[in-house]
């Protein structure tokens, strides 16, 4: 950048991911309770820029300017200044020393309900270990750079961890991964067929209002959930299945998987205290609609969900023409404002 008042300044987009095995409860410094398997999307990004400047006093507090969408927010920029005050001294303690400015957009729209901790704390992640790297001029390699991306993105939020990896991203201890662990997420791509790398992943927006309980409130739930120790064991054993369904191309057990762990996550929190009920009438109706029309076309198109009411049609690329017809004929009329996001796997994140 030519501007005289900024030394440095780096730019990186990192897209959000869905988790077919989901993370559903967290302990100690946003530690999951059970492994998890994402995939990284392609067009539903957080596009963050990182710029600094040395200080002209000596505190040693955060000091941050934060805009999205090209204006000034003081409530992100208050969560984001604690946040950068947790992990500075352990984690980049140079941070001090500069005043800051981020700023950060995304490339779905701000009212489709799509959440974007993961996106958003990926793209900071990977922007501040880039800004690490220029200070203090140290010879990391690409492996330790994403994985101290990846531990920081999980500081800020747990699914986050994944999103910096391209494709395919487990984040969690499991007995059957030695490389697999609780800090930071690892990539699976290389062990995963094909079929599964081109997987699509359309986004039926049913509703765009805010989620009526935080991830952070839900991960809490999960402590007084008398089926927590169950969900746990469960959520380890699916991953065995979802990791033989990926090498293998085994796109049914896949789908089987992806549906129970999506109904599994809602049921959780139907039958936590409080309860709470995040589907909507619409999100039945298409739930309903994908599961007659792959009985009747015998086509495997499958759905999950996060934490909200919006559906995600899974399928693989080549039947994009007859899922584009279900969803013109049976589905659209479900989503608000006739709202679809086409999405699909992707390479993960870039620097700009
Ligand atoms: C349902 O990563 O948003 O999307 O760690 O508190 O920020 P925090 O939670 P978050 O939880 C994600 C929950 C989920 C499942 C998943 O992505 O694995």
């Amino acid at each position: 950048m030519n501007n005289l008042n900024v030394e440095k300044s780096v730019t990186w987009q990192c897209p959000s991911n869905l988790a077919i095995v989901k993370y559903w409860g967290k302990y100690g410094k946003q530690l999951p309770q059970n492994a998890s398997i994402s995939m990284t999307l392609k067009e539903a990004k957080t596009i963050t820029t990182l710029s600094w400047e040395s200080k002209k006093n000596n505190d040693q507090n955060i000091a941050l300017s934060f805009l999205f969408d090209g204006e000034k927010n003081k409530a992100f920029e208050s969560k984001l200044t604690k946040f950068l005050t947790s992990i500075a001294i352990d984690y980049f303690p140079f941070l001090m020393n500069y005043e800051l400015t981020i700023i950060s957009k995304n490339t779905f729209p701000h009212s489709s309900g799509i959440a974007s901790s993961a996106s958003s704390m990926g793209a900071l992640a990977l922007c501040l270990c880039t800004m690490e790297k220029n200070i203090l001029r140290n010879n990391v390699s690409d492996v330790e750079f994403i994985q101290k991306a990846s531990h920081i993105a999980r500081l800020g939020s747990g699914s986050a961890s994944r999103s910096v990896i391209g494709h395919w991203a487990m984040w969690g201890l499991h007995p059957n991964f030695s490389e697999a662990n609780n800090e930071y997420a690892v990539d699976l791509t290389p062990s995963v067929h094909p079929i599964f790398n081109s997987l699509k992943n359309d986004i039926l927006i049913v509703s765009a209002e805010k989620k009526s309980v935080s991830s952070t409130a839900g991960h809490q739930l999960m402590e007084n959930n008398p089926y927590a120790m169950a969900r746990y064991a469960q959520a380890n054993q699916r991953i065995v299945q979802l990791y033989s369904a990926l090498q293998t191309g085994d796109v049914e057990s896949f789908g089987m998987i992806a549906e129970a762990e999506a109904l599994t996550l809602h049921a959780l929190m139907m039958c936590s205290e409080p309860s709470y009920m995040l589907m909507e009438p619409a999100s039945l109706a298409i739930i309903k609609k994908i599961r007659s029309f792959r009985a009747d076309t015998k086509l495997p198109v499958y759905f999950s969900l996060d934490a909200g009411p919006n559906i995600h049609l899974l399928y693989p690329e080549n039947i994009s023409l007859q899922v584009q017809t279900l969803i013109d004929q049976d589905l659209l009329s479900q989503c608000q404002n006739f709202q679809v996001i086409r999405d699909g796997i992707g390479v993960g994140p870039s620097i700009l």
